[in-house]
């Protein structure tokens, strides 16, 4: 048996930068308004006019500096995990274009669709992949172009400040002591939730014809829909229940955590969390006050931070947790 390690990270995110402020252009809101309940100050929205990212090129660029920093080659890259709720194409997926776009052999990809889960659901299909000996080095992708699709109106404001651009990878490679690296992941979803935080068409359940035969303007099925409230509560309910799980897994306490990563869903969840776990500021890492919530490129784009920053040191504990539309939920327990 082995253990993966991450051995990578990168990150990408679009140059434009957009404040609160300069959501009024499209909605009646406030940068008081998204502070106080998001914690979010700005966010990166691609700006189609200059550039020419899109999913799949933002995770490339996020994932050619992983592979630099794992010291690797793209051919030394056994297959790729790629997960986002917006994908360049409603098919193929993300993963392909990756493949094409770092002109890599033709591994293996496949795309992982649990929003902002979708990192740790990514990382365990990697470890699971490297556990039993099948790949050496797996590459982790969380990439998305949310700018797009958001209503950019007052009818859309609860949802639209909220979500921003951008893309985070991380290489797994083997490991032969299996006391560090990923100890372990844990998954979970409740479907009967899936309308609370979900975008229903264009889709097999309502294909663009229907859309645009019905010519609704009151239609926003395809726009992203977010009950806020009853999102929040069971956010920070399954966040809690999952950082637990995977401490008592490794027969480990909430004073072992030496850094936890939370999914930036919101500043307000994770506070709550890490007033929860008694943990200081040193011990949680935040950045959704620049970039918003950017969903499964959060916690790789957090990630890569913290680790640029000093944050995160050889032996430490490090916790990954995420919750979001599915409902899914998640966490990764990590000695690093
Ligand atoms: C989205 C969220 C910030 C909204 O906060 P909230 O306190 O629930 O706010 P509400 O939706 O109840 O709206 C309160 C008021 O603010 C208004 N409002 C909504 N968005 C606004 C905006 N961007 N600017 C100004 N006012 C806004 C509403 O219209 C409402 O006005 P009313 O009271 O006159 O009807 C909050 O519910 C949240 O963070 N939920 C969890 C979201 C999340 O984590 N999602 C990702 C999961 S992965």
């Amino acid at each position: 048996m082995y253990n993966s390690r991450i051995t990578g990270l990168g990150k990408y995110v679009p140059e434009n930068v957009v404040t609160n402020d300069d959501l009024k252009e499209w909605m009646d809101t406030s940068d008081e308004w998204i502070q106080e309940r998001t914690g979010i100050q700005e966010r990166r929205w691609i700006d189609p006019e200059t550039s020419d990212d899109t999913t799949s090129i933002m995770g490339a660029k996020a994932a050619k500096i992983a592979i630099e920093r794992a010291g690797l080659t793209k051919d030394d890259i056994d297959f790729i995990v790629f997960a986002t709720l917006s994908p360049d194409m409603y098919f193929p997926g993300g993963g392909v274009r990756v493949q094409e776009l770092l002109e890599m052999d033709t591994i293996g990809a496949i795309d992982v669709r649990n929003q902002c889960s979708g990192f740790i659901y990514g990382l365990s299909v990697a470890d699971q992949f490297i556990k039993t000996g099948m790949y050496k080095h797996v590459l982790v992708i969380g990439s998305e172009n949310h700018s797009g699709g958001l209503e950019r109106s007052t009818r859309g404001r609860a949802v639209t400040v909220i979500f921003g651009d951008g893309a985070g990878a991380a290489v797994l490679s083997r490991e032969e002591d299996t006391t560090r690296g990923v100890l372990s992941t844990h998954l979970h979803s409740e479907g009967k939730h899936a309308k609370e935080l979900s975008l229903e068409g264009p889709s097999t359940g309502r294909w663009v014809d229907a859309i645009m035969e019905d010519n609704d303007p009151e239609d926003v099925s395809y726009y992203p829909y977010m009950n806020g409230q009853f999102v929040f509560k069971h956010a920070v309910v399954r966040f809690s229940e999952a950082i637990i799980e995977g401490l008592k897994t490794n027969n480990l306490q909430k004073e072992d955590i030496d850094m936890l990563i939370p999914h930036q869903a919101n500043l307000r969840i994770s506070q709550f969390i890490q007033k929860k776990f008694g943990l200081g500021n040193d011990q949680v890492y935040n950045n959704i006050m620049r970039y918003g919530n950017t969903t499964a490129a959060s916690i790789p784009i957090a990630l890569t931070e913290a680790w640029e920053e000093g944050k995160i040191k050889e032996g430490d504990n490090v916790v990954l947790a995420a919750f979001g539309s599915g409902f899914t939920w998640g966490s990764a327990i990590i000695k690093w």
